[in-house]
């Protein structure tokens, strides 16, 4: 026997088993982008590398050691998108969607990072991202978080995430803190982990971020980045947070919460939730006003975020939160050779009076005992049994769950739906 191929390491398949619950999210996900004026915007998932570089950030764990980077066969170096924010600026610098104007744009898809695969992490998964473009007022923001709000409490999350906020101030505060706080970590080098050692001169606000207790131990007495906060950030983040009181939206603020990627200034924020282990960002995002222009557009504020699909799937199977999966109506099959003739077109007359209705066909010869067996596993409510004789077509009706109501017996396939 030839020797089965598996699929890639963290790369996986979404089984049919698996795909109601994705459907009902994504269907979700739909709704309120329209609902917010959102709309749909469809991106290539090869990039060149430079691209990746450019926005996340030459020293992100990302563009570090996560990218799947590969020269193609005329020697361009191009990279499988880790993420959509450099993507959606670079289709929209190149397509004039910024210049001098407003966007709210969503995408969904899947998204390419080698990360130790565990749960909730892997190496393909996917991201529904939301981005909003050339608004500077903190009322954006406070659109965006409020999205991400409804999104979760639609889904039934609300009460199982938190929302971590910070803002990351300007670039120039926020070259000032990086210097404070490299000083300080300095004169306590011999206490920081590897890690955070190394990030010590490439970028320090990672430390932040260590899993280390040490570090983090440490990091108690490090000086605040609030207290580096340039004026109009600080206005800019009360505007945000004034919003989000008066729309009731909860949050606690995060002066360690840095993001992972470059681009961001000023507004970052998480919903994290302590259900699914360590992985625990269901959604992330912030502002990025200096992105567009790194990436040769004419200066734009954004904001936005992402939401890791396969976290929000696992949250809502975990807490037991997703629909009964959608029955089977109608499972149709001809009694004898001569109904097996007239079966599939019976079936196309249904769906032509009833497209609402799921029917599926019986398949194969055998006899009626064995195909109301089939009928019976394939999980229909009811069975529709076609009997032809001389004087045409009869049709038995038979409930399947609730064996002990009587079948109903008709001539006129237009009678069924009045016996639904
Ligand atoms: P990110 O924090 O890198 O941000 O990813 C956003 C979300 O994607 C995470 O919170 C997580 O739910 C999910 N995610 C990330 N990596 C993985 C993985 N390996 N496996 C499963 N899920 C994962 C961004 O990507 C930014 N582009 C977000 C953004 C949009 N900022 C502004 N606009």
């Amino acid at each position: 026997m030839a020797k089965t191929i598996q699929a890639i390491r963290g790369m996986n398949d979404i089984l049919p088993n698996q795909t109601p619950a994705w459907q009902y999210v994504e269907g979700i996900l739909r709704q309120l982008a329209a609902a917010y004026t959102y709309q749909e915007i469809r991106m290539p998932v090869v990039e060149s590398t430079e691209l990746f570089k450019r926005s996340i950030g030459e020293v992100t764990d990302i563009v570090e050691k996560e990218m799947y980077t590969f020269d193609d066969r005329n020697g361009d170096s191009l990279t499988l998108r880790p993420e959509g924010t450099a993507v959606c600026v670079r289709a929209g610098n190149e397509h004039g969607l910024l210049y001098n104007q407003t966007q709210r744009l969503w995408y969904m898809g899947p998204m390419f990072r080698h990360e130790r695969p565990q749960k909730g992490r892997y190496r393909q998964f996917h991201q529904f991202g939301l981005e909003a473009f050339g608004m500077e007022g903190p009322d954006i923001d406070a659109e965006v978080i409020l999205f991400s709000a409804r999104l979760l409490n639609e889904l039934g999350l609300g009460q199982h995430v938190e929302l971590q906020l910070n803002s990351l101030a300007s670039n120039e505060a926020r070259a000032a803190y990086r210097a404070a706080l490299r000083e300080f970590l300095r004169s306590h080098e011999e206490a920081l982990d590897e890690d955070s050692k190394r990030r010590l001169d490439t970028n320090v606000l990672r430390v932040l971020d260590s899993k280390s207790p040490q570090t983090q131990a440490l990091l108690v007495n490090a000086p605040k980045l609030s207290d580096y906060w340039d004026d109009a950030s600080r206005a800019h983040f009360s505007g945000l947070t004034q919003r989000l009181d008066h729309a009731g939206v909860r949050y606690v603020l995060n002066e360690r919460l840095v993001r992972g990627l470059d681009y961001y200034n000023r507004t970052v924020f998480e919903w994290v939730t302590t259900d699914l282990g360590a992985q625990g960002t269901v959604l992330a995002g912030g502002r990025y006003d200096g992105l567009v222009e790194q990436l040769g557009g004419k200066p734009t504020a954004a904001v936005g975020f992402a939401m890791g699909m396969e976290r929000i799937v696992l949250l809502l199977e975990a807490l037991e939160q997703l629909p009964a999966a959608a029955s089977l109506d109608l499972y149709v099959l001809g009694a004898d050779e001569q109904a097996e003739l007239m079966a599939l077109s019976v079936a196309e007359q249904i769906r032509d009076m009833a497209p609402w209705l799921s029917v599926q066909n019986h398949s194969g010869s055998q006899a009626l005992k064995k195909k109301l067996q089939k009928a019976d596993k394939s999980g229909a409510e009811r069975a529709l049994v076609i009997f032809a004789d001389e004087q045409g077509l009869r049709f038995e009706l038979k409930h399947l769950r609730e064996r002990e109501l009587a079948a109903v017996e008709f001539n006129d396939i237009n009678q069924l739906t009045s016996y639904l």
